[in-house]
């Protein structure tokens, strides 16, 4: 639609004044994302500093907020503005909601230049690709279900990583006796979310959280599992023991650096965030699956989308592309982010073991797969936001019935079942199963 207006507004202008020359290729891109903390940036700037190698400028507007709660706003308003960026950081579901109105630049040719359908794992090929056309570059992988525990602690009370919910709880009781606080958790809704998805994930498998996250059957809500999964997140909540507050993740990861907590539950860009703190993995701290679904990978695949605009960046658009999935570009930027590079072909010898044993398990494919919810990899943007709101109403307030809660979420997904057939994201997260 905008680009539609755009043309209509650039053949006006012809009409008026003399043809002016074609424009030269533009060399600047402007890149609209959230990674706004010290390691974020750091594994920004070696994207940045490619790009310039090749000519191109990268222009930063970054908007804060974890999860891109804000730079999803904010982009929604600069494209309704006329004011698209060249390059956004678009993940997900999200990717075939812009898709399907027309304004993302299509980038097959920088696809079938360096194939790579041929190193692409799977899951990570049908998040981009919307009608056959290829509409995201991938940049890495992010292991949601990650735990991350406090070494010297666990060495002191010859404790092992919690491996399942119930000795999670035992390590919990035995930190708590030590005078340490078990848990690094923040309130804020989208972590709270996230808490809440490695939960089921823990409770029930990947099949049945597609279920409840992608299908959004009413019956997966109301089902024993989901239950479990609710009366458990307040379980947990309890080992936070009153030190909850709306906190960005990085100040989660800071008192967990402090040593304020003996464990923390997060994707694994905290990691990246944990070595700006000078915390070495292995040493002062080890991270392994969350409890319950260490043989599971509950993922995030960070994307960035082009906005094709009047064409003018086309080139340089393109060069960006090939340059995001380049195996040296892949394999730098991730080792800084955290996550894993999306190729099948990456070098394990360039990954941590942390960043190996997710890489591996990606791997094996969707029956080990999970869809991060809170990290639009399961449902469209207005729904994600819902549920995240949902679980959040029922976090913060002890006296919500389990059961209530189950039957407002089973309500919502029946109200998205009836608006949604046939939306846009469904068939690029239904493949993956
Ligand atoms: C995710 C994203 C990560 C990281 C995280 C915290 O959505 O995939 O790259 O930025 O949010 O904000």
């Amino acid at each position: 639609m905008i680009a539609a207006a755009c043309a209509l507004h650039g053949m006006a202008g012809a009409a008026q004044q003399p043809a002016a020359p074609a424009p030269a290729p533009a060399s600047s891109l402007q890149v609209l994302h959230w990674w706004t903390s010290p390691s974020e940036r750091k594994a920004a700037n070696v994207l940045a500093a490619r790009l310039a190698a090749e000519g191109v400028q990268w222009q930063d507007a970054a908007i804060p907020g974890g999860a891109g709660i804000g730079a999803g706003k904010v982009l929604k308003g600069r494209v309704l503005a006329g004011d698209a960026p060249e390059v956004t950081q678009i993940i997900g579901v999200s990717v075939a909601e812009w898709g399907e109105m027309g304004l993302l630049l299509e980038l097959d040719n920088a696809a079938a230049a360096d194939n790579w359908n041929s190193f692409l794992f799977p899951t990570v090929r049908n998040l981009i690709e919307y009608r056959k056309h290829t509409l995201a570059a991938p940049l890495g992988i992010h292991r949601v279900n990650t735990l991350f525990y406090n070494r010297a602690l666990f060495a002191r009370l010859k404790l092992a990583p919690p491996g399942t919910w119930n000795e999670f709880e035992a390590a919990a009781q035995r930190l708590l006796a030590l005078g340490v606080q078990p848990l690094a958790q923040s309130s804020e809704p989208w972590q709270v979310a996230t808490l809440f998805e490695n939960l089921v994930l823990a409770e029930s498998g990947p099949a049945f959280y597609r279920e409840l996250f992608v299908r959004r059957s009413p019956q997966a809500a109301a089902d024993p599992r989901t239950a479990r999964a609710l009366q458990r997140l307040r379980t947990v909540k309890g080992w936070a023991r009153g030190a909850l507050a709306e906190r960005p993740w990085t100040e989660v990861v800071r008192r967990f650096a402090r040593g304020e907590a003996g464990m923390m539950i997060m994707g694994d860009w905290a990691k990246a965030e944990l070595n700006e703190h000078g915390m070495t993995q292995g040493g002062d701290y080890g991270c392994a699956g969350a409890p319950g679904s260490s043989q599971y990978h509950l993922y995030s695949v960070d994307t960035l989308s082009m906005f094709a605009g009047d064409y003018s960046h086309v080139q340089a658009q393109e060069k960006m592309a090939r340059l995001l999935l380049a195996p040296s570009t892949q394999a730098d930027f991730n080792v800084l982010k955290g996550g894993v590079p999306v190729r099948r072909d990456a070098d394990p010898a360039r990954m941590d073991s942390c960043a190996r044993a997710s890489w591996t398990l990606f791997g094996k494919g969707a029956a080990v797969q999970a869809p991060s919810m809170v990290h639009r990899m399961a449902v469209d943007e207005a729904s994600r936001d819902a549920i995240i709101a949902e679980v959040h109403r029922y976090f913060i307030d002890d006296r919500a019935p389990v059961a209530v809660a189950q039957r407002r979420l089973a309500a919502l997904f029946r109200l998205f079942n009836l608006t949604s057939q046939g939306a846009p994201g469904a068939q690029n997260t239904d493949r993956g199963r």
